[in-house]
This record gives structure tokens, sequence and C-alpha cells, in this order.
């Protein structure tokens, strides 16, 4: 019998693209508190969780301000972001990614989304694709954010595929990283700079089929 095999996907950034709305909330947060902001500034943000991405907007800031305030300042942020994000439809997933999923349900690949956000459910569901997930795995599932691999692993264990024959695809340099750990192949999304680590690179999901990534998996990896 053919051995199962999954592909885990990031979700901001690789289905969609939330970074910009990570931007608009964060920058608003930024204007709120007289602090520039900008958007070359933002992509270090790619992949960090909310209290680390805030640390990084706040920059030598940061010290003035105590816990509590900070945790204030990031609910406020996330408010700003779940505004946007209630806007969604299935209009906002990324160019392939709606032609991916469907590729691979019937390829009767097992499909997860694996992402650090406590947003990730909701972003879900306004993308209307919880009929082609078999599970969604995120930051209100384990408080451990990439580069730990455990968002993987879970997401693996909730498929019943075991690493070794699962794929990740990411787009941030955390994520890359989460996925080697956790001993998957890693399909990195975006510059060579930013995912070179990954065994493969593409610029978009359109370059990728069912039928490359489970030939990806039954061949092995190709090295970095
Ligand atoms: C993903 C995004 C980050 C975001 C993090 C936490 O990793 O790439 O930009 O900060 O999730 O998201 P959340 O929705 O919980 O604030
Ligand atoms: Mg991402």
């Amino acid at each position: 019998m053919k051995q199962a095999c999954g592909v885990i996907f990031d979700l901001d950034g690789v289905l969609t693209d939330t970074a910009e709305l990570h931007y608009q909330s964060w920058l608003r947060l930024a204007e709120e508190l007289g602090i520039s902001f900008d958007r070359q500034r933002n992509e270090a943000l790619r992949g960090i969780s909310r209290g680390e991405s805030l640390k990084i907007v706040l920059g030598e800031r940061a010290v003035k301000y105590g816990a509590d305030e900070q945790a204030a300042m990031a609910e406020k942020k996330n408010r700003h972001y779940q505004e946007l994000v209630d806007r969604m439809t299935q209009a906002d997933m990324l160019p392939g990614a709606l032609d991916l999923l469907r590729g691979l349900r019937t390829a009767g690949v097992r499909v997860a989304v694996a992402s650090s956000s406590r947003n990730a459910k909701r972003v879900v569901d306004h993308l209307n694709i919880r009929d082609l997930l078999d599970a969604v795995i995120d930051g209100t599932d384990t408080e451990r954010s990439k580069p730990d691999p455990t968002l993987f692993l879970m997401a693996a264990a909730a498929i019943d595929v075991p690493p070794r024959r699962c794929i990740v695809v990411e787009d941030a340099e955390s994520g890359v990283d989460a996925g080697l750990a956790a001993g998957m192949t890693v399909v990195g999304l975006g510059p060579r700079s930013r995912v070179g680590r990954a065994h493969r690179v593409c610029e978009s999901l359109t370059e990728l089929t069912a039928a490359r990534l489970v030939q990806m998996i039954d061949r092995g990896r190709t090295p970095p």
C-alpha cells in the first residue's frame, strides 16, 4: 500500500498575504504611540510572535513600558488586526493557493495548516477553506512559536503522517528553521536571503503542484 504523505502550510504569507494586514495594524499602533514604522522594519516581523514583534516595533523604547502596558499594546494591535481579518474573503488567497489545496485533496494528500498566530482559525474561516484542510494547529494550541518545531510536529500527528513524509511550505526564516528542526522537507517561499536554508525555494505557489510535492516526498529531499 502506498505510504501516506502530508503537506503542512504556514498561513501568514503563504496561503494569504496577512503579512500586509499585520503591517497595517502595527503601523496604526506605532502612529498612535508616535513611533516611526515602515515596511522595511515590518519585514523583520515575519514569523515572529506578537509579543516579540511588539518589542521590535518599540525598539529602544521597550524598556519604558512594563509588562502590563506591553500586553495592553499587543492587545490593541490585535484588535486593529482582527478588524482587517474580518473583512477577508476567499479572494484574499495568494495566487495558486486554492488550486494547490484542491489538487492535494484530489491526490489524497493530507493537508494541515501550522501557524504561530493565535488568529489562524479565524483567518481560515474567512478564507472558507476548512473543508480543504485536515487539521489547523495554531498559537492557541501551544505557546511554543517557530523556530521551535512543536507546531509542525503537532500538525503531523494530527494528520497521522510521520514527519519524514511531510513537506512544510514556509515564507519566514524562523518557519524554515522550525520545519528543518521537525525533520521535514521544507519548501521556502520568497527570496533566498530569507528562505535559502529550505530544501527548495520558490517565488510563488503557482510553481507547485500536488504531483510535484508527492514526487519530492517519494524521491527524498533535494539538497539545499
Ligand atoms: C505569524 C506572522 C507574524 C505574527 C504571528 C503572531 O507568525 O507571520 O507576523 O506576529 O503569526 O500572530 P498573531 O495573530 O497571534 O498576533
Ligand atoms: Mg508566514
